[in-house]
């Protein structure tokens, strides 16, 4: 068990498990709402590949990464509204942060058999003064977290199921990425598989 402050590794902080067996339940649920309302697709980079995660967003911005580029947009790429985030989300963010500031965006990453994200930074947003909130569900994720100046040297740990971690001050421009997930880790999604929730202030005002 860990008290109130957290873990801390590289200025990230990390609290094992924070949500329980319950919570993590009935965020699967609130999860397969919003994916009903705007379902999982899979991304593709600006150079054109297809990426290895599913994702979806909730709330007024969704991140969405086509030929045009990384970016934050108002609707789905079906064109429908991005779901509201869960009332669960945005009482853990205000918990955790602080903030009376709610997030914009809560992108929702699933991760099947073989999936992976490569190191990158979270700098689509407006204001890096805001921090990056990730929830963990479902199997492990080899998470793997480097600099702020330059992505090596890294360092690994595995993020497991309830955990959450928050990336702001010095580390809110960390690159960071998932090298592998133990699929079938976890039973908490029936087929396995992990999803992880980032909640983010984008801080700048959209069209459309
Ligand atoms: C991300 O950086 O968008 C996802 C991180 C994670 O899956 O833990
Ligand atoms: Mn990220």
């Amino acid at each position: 068990m860990t008290g109130n402050a957290g873990l801390e590794i590289r200025g990230l902080r990390l609290w094992r498990e924070r949500l329980d067996r319950a919570a993590q339940s009935a965020l699967v649920e609130d999860l397969r709402r919003v994916a009903a309302a705007a379902p999982f697709y899979t991304p593709v980079t600006p150079g054109g590949r297809r990426m290895s995660v599913q994702m979806t967003s909730a709330g007024r911005l969704g991140w969405v990464t086509d030929h045009r580029g990384y970016r934050y947009e108002p609707r789905h790429p079906s064109g429908v509204a991005w779901p509201p985030i869960p009332p669960a989300v945005l009482t853990l963010w205000r918990q955790i942060t602080g903030l009376a500031r709610d997030p914009d965006c809560c992108l929702v990453n699933f991760y099947g058999a073989g999936a992976r994200m490569g190191l990158h930074q979270d700098r689509d947003e407006g204001d890096f003064s805001f921090p990056v909130l990730s929830i963990s569900l479902g199997d492990e994720a080899l998470f793997r977290i480097g600099g702020v100046e330059t992505p090596t040297p890294t360092e690994s740990f595995w993020l497991r199921s309830g955990d959450v971690l928050l990336m702001a001050g010095v580390a809110r421009l960390a690159w960071h990425g998932v090298d592998r997930v133990r699929h079938g880790s976890s039973a908490l999604l029936p087929q396995g598989g992990r999803i992880n929730l980032t909640c983010r202030v984008v801080a700048t005002a959209v069209g459309g």
